[in-house]
């Protein structure tokens, strides 16, 4: 019997009592998906499951993304986050992937960059540093809900600017391929997302680089005054992971972002699979 409880106040849950090598029923999938739209991170602990296996899961949530050039797993469903180089062994600290494991570690959203970003990702760790390399979640619904009212009158029908480019250069300048760029010209975002009877988000991240409508400075600005005041610890569920662990979060509700861990010295090795979004978010 699938079962499903709170992690912490406000959103994040454990899902148990499923095994996630084999299909779950659509009655448990109708579960799973209240609870996702409710508790906005789900938790699946145990899953000793395949790249295949975790399609197939991730598939019955919606249309899978394609991941996009430039990152491991290219025109696949899967992209892998790790340190791992394709000889085997860690990635010096200038390395690629070690520099885009540093620019997961802001606070972002995936695909936020894309004219349709992602609705959901399905993270799975395979290799695991001995401690650290956490993966931290904010429910922006509950910033949005506490956020003052002046500020949300400042933010009601906003659009940001997201640019793949943006949060990359600030990593390294050269992090981002001139492939990347012309693959990922900046985009239009609502600033604020109605996901019906859950009330609204605010829609953020690494990736939004201006506000349409006002001058750099005075975008850069609120953009930083609302993201001080989304990470407060309050609105933060931090996940330490178990092997095995299967985490699923709603790209248009939440924040995510992993802590560091020792990258010269130990291996991390996750697996993760997109969820389309079905529109655009303006
Ligand atoms: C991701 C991501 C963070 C982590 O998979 O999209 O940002 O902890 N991961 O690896
Ligand atoms: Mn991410």
């Amino acid at each position: 019997m699938v079962s499903i409880k709170p992690l912490r106040p406000l959103f994040a849950a454990e899902v148990t009592g499923l095994d996630l090598s084999s299909a779950p029923s659509g009655d448990t999938m109708a579960a799973i998906e209240a609870a996702f739209e409710r508790d906005l991170v789900l938790v699946f602990r145990g899953q000793d499951i395949t790249d295949d296996q975790q399609i197939a899961f991730s598939k019955r949530f919606g249309p899978l993304e394609t991941t996009k050039v430039g990152t491991p797993g290219a025109g696949s469903a899967l992209i892998v986050l790790t340190n791992i180089g394709a000889d085997g062994q860690i990635e010096p600290p200038q390395g690629r992937q070690v520099l885009n494991n540093k620019a997961n570690q802001h606070w972002h959203t995936d695909s936020s960059f894309k004219p349709v970003p992602a609705r959901a990702s399905l993270l799975s760790a395979r290799i695991l540093p001995s401690s650290g390399g956490n993966t931290e979640f904010i429910s922006m619904r509950a910033v949005y809900a506490a956020l003052p009212e002046a500020l949300k009158r400042r933010i009601e029908g906003r659009v940001g600017i997201h640019n793949f480019a943006y949060g990359r250069a600030k990593i390294a300048p050269h992090l981002v391929t001139a492939e990347e760029r012309t693959a990922l010209p900046p985009v239009r975002q609502a600033m604020v997302l109605e996901h019906g009877a859950h009330g609204k988000s605010l829609y953020l991240g690494a990736h939004c680089a201006a506000v349409e409508g006002m001058t750099a400075e005075e975008g850069r600005a609120l953009i930083d005054e609302l993201m001080a005041f989304a990470a407060q610890e309050r609105f933060i569920y931090s996940h330490v992971w178990r092997p095995h662990d299967l985490v699923m979060w709603h790209n248009r509700a939440v924040l995510h972002r992993a802590t560091p861990f020792e990258s010269v010295a130990e291996k991390r090795y996750m697996v993760r699979t997109t969820v389309a979004g079905d529109g655009p978010t303006v």
